[in-house]
């Protein structure tokens, strides 16, 4: 996920690009860049870390013209550096390009253009689209992105600028947001609103497949394939925090729904084609292991803290049942102390989102001083944690900014189930048809996440009918019980009602005391195979007076119904893969939950997004 801005008008740009990456910066801020027309030819300017950074390189040096782009940048593909920011040109430095997503095939297009003369610098797939355009450019600029694009596969929303045509800009957009800013005598390019609210409230919000030609007076809109289309201007009556948040009253709530978007975005380039027909695989280029190594494994230790440790806890089930070997969980404050056993066999996985918990960043270097090799799953490229880890898998949430983790999480998941099935395949612990199976089901999780989100307004009612009580319990079994794990936190964090997560077998070895009449119980009962221990379980409960709300399959309501009080129904998968979907409503609940009793959702008391203290 990063930003990119652009202008055209009449008015110096460098100062108007400045101000729209300011507003995307959430987008994230391992660099940033702009490239502006100053009259002869395209001047680039580019710095790794914040904004500051670029505009202090800016005071000695400013860019005067009246067409330019930006970027600001989230690292995909390269680590953060001046030479990895964007905009990116091709070696005539004629052509320049700032890029939002992935070109999934940017290895093989690269490959192409190199056989051709054209030189890389960068470590990134966007270098790979200015080459491309200049390549296929014929003196008509329109033309040369309509070709690009064609041989393009994965997410880009894209701005493009050639000193050849400078007084027109090109926007192209493909499964990365884009809008187009409507000015009088100059238009605006925006990854979203904020970016450009400043200057106009008159957008066009671009479709998948649709780019725009910017000059100065106007606006032409078309297909990438080049049909003209028309679209109605959208008027922004928001104010700028709301439009930061799209819309949506919180950044959680936004998070929450950006998960569709964030699972599509982590699987992306990672699931491909198999050799059989029909067959799909994973490919993770970014871990270095041999496959004799991968091989060679004997056991493994996960290492994570509060969210990212119940992401672990799911990432267990998921390399034992796929993968067959042995795996344990610690909470990272724990785990450097415990003395863990390391021999030249465990592989050591790190989770984190931010990559900078300093108990987590600690568990990697004690166990990297035991000589484990140390895999990370992160969100952040260039944190600590993907510095210091020998192989590391970036997911692709982009950047989370209400401290109560929900994408990063979920994104955690899929990383994870992508492992196991890597490790799988690499150990032949599965077989190809099972690998196939699972990533099929993993490929229509986006679209049960958003049929699950089109049902908030009962989640919400249930969250206002649970904030009456002082106390409440989750329970489930298996990978159930993880998610109860997760739930119980979320719910903790940001509403502040006491609530306990149990393994609902282990509930009448103690816990069982504190069931009375009223007390809620959320029950997930999710996994085939223990559906009639857990239903037993939620009768013990039922049995002294709980009120249980069941987080079910879809097609066992009827049967599930006469125990529970209320029910929410997850739409079919496997049982592997069912925490992807059964802890949206818990992460509902918990909003609702604190958005009914008016606490500040996104920062919650006493907690901090990152953890840097130990
Ligand atoms: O950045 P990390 O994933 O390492 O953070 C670990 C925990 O502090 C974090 O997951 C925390 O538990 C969440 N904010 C809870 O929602």
């Amino acid at each position: 996920m990063c930003g990119i801005v652009g202008y055209i008008g009449s008015r110096d740009s460098q100062g108007i690009l400045l101000e729209g990456l300011k507003k995307l910066e959430y987008r994230g801020y391992d660099s940033a860049g702009i490239a502006v027309f100053d009259g002869r030819k395209l001047e680039v300017r580019k710095s790794q870390g914040r904004l500051a950074n670029l505009e202090e390189k800016l005071d000695g040096q400013p860019l005067r013209g009246y067409v330019g782009i930006g970027h600001t940048r989230w690292a995909t593909h390269g680590k953060p550096s001046d030479v990895n920011s964007h905009p990116h040109t091709d070696n005539s430095s004629k052509f320049s390009v700032v890029h939002n997503g992935i070109i999934e095939n940017y290895l093989e297009l690269k490959a192409q253009l190199a056989a051709k003369g054209h030189q890389f610098v960068s470590e990134t797939d966007t270098e790979v689209i200015s080459h491309l355009v200049a390549d296929l450019y014929q003196g008509d600029i329109v033309q040369a992105v309509q070709a690009a694009v064609r041989q393009m596969r994965g997410a880009f929303a894209l701005a493009v600028l050639t000193e050849y045509e400078p007084d027109r800009l090109i926007a192209v957009r493909y499964a990365s947001p884009l809008v187009i800013g409507i000015g009088n005598g100059e238009n605006f390019i925006g990854s979203d609103i904020p970016a450009i609210l400043e200057h106009t409230r008159d957008v066009y919000i671009l479709n998948d497949g649709e780019m725009a030609i910017l000059t100065s007076n106007g606006v032409e809109l078309l297909t990438t394939d080049g049909n003209n289309i028309s679209k109605e201007i959208f008027h922004v009556d928001w104010d700028l925090l709301t439009a930061e948040k799209a819309g949506f009253d919180h950044f959680m709530l936004k998070e929450i729904y950006e998960q569709p978007r964030a699972y599509r975005d982590t699987m992306m380039g990672r699931v491909i084609e198999g050799t059989e027909e029909g067959s799909l695989k994973v490919q993770l280029p970014e871990i270095g292991m041999t496959d004799e190594q991968l091989r060679a494994i004997r056991n493994i230790h996960i290492v994570a803290c509060g969210t990212a440790h119940h992401a672990a806890l799911i990432g267990k089930a998921v390399l034992e049942s796929l993968a067959r070997i042995p795996v344990e969980t610690d909470v990272a404050s724990e785990y450097r102390y415990r003395n863990p056993i390391i021999t030249p066999e465990t592989l050591v996985i790190v989770v984190s989102q931010s990559g900078e918990t300093a108990d987590t960043l600690a568990a990697l270097r004690e166990a990297k001083r035991c000589g484990a090799r140390v895999l990370a799953i992160t969100n952040v490229v260039g944190s600590s944690v993907s510095r210091e880890a020998d192989d590391v898998i970036i997911t692709q949430a982009g950047p989370e900014i209400a401290v109560a983790s929900t994408k990063a999480y979920t994104s955690q998941l899929i990383a994870f189930y992508l492992l196991g099935l890597y490790m799988a395949d690499k150990r032949g612990a599965c077989e190809q048809a099972q690998i196939t199976m699972v990533l099929q089901a993993m490929q229509q999780l986006p679209e049960q996440v958003e049929a699950i989100l089109s049902q908030a307004n009962v989640l919400k009612q249930t969250a206002q009918a649970l904030v009456k009580h002082q106390s409440l319990f989750f329970i489930g079994r298996g990978v159930d019980y993880a998610v109860a794990q997760e739930g119980s936190l979320k719910l903790k964090e940001i509403s502040y009602i006491h609530s306990e997560a149990y393994a609902a077998g282990e509930l009448k070895h103690g816990t069982l005391a504190l069931i009375e009449e009223g007390v809620p119980v959320i029950a997930l009962i999710t996994q085939d195979e223990l559906y009639e221990k857990t239903l037993s379980n939620i009768k013990e409960v039922t049995a002294r007076g709980a009120y249980v709300f069941g987080v079910i399959n879809s097609g066992q309501e009827s049967e599930i119904s006469q125990s529970v009080d209320e029910l929410f129904a997850i739409p079919q998968t496997l049982p592997l893969l069912t925490p992807a979907l059964s802890v949206i409503p818990l992460q509902l609940i918990s909003y609702y939950a604190s958005l009914a009793l008016g606490n500040d959702v996104d920062k919650p008391r006493n907690l901090a997004k990152s953890v840097t203290v130990e």
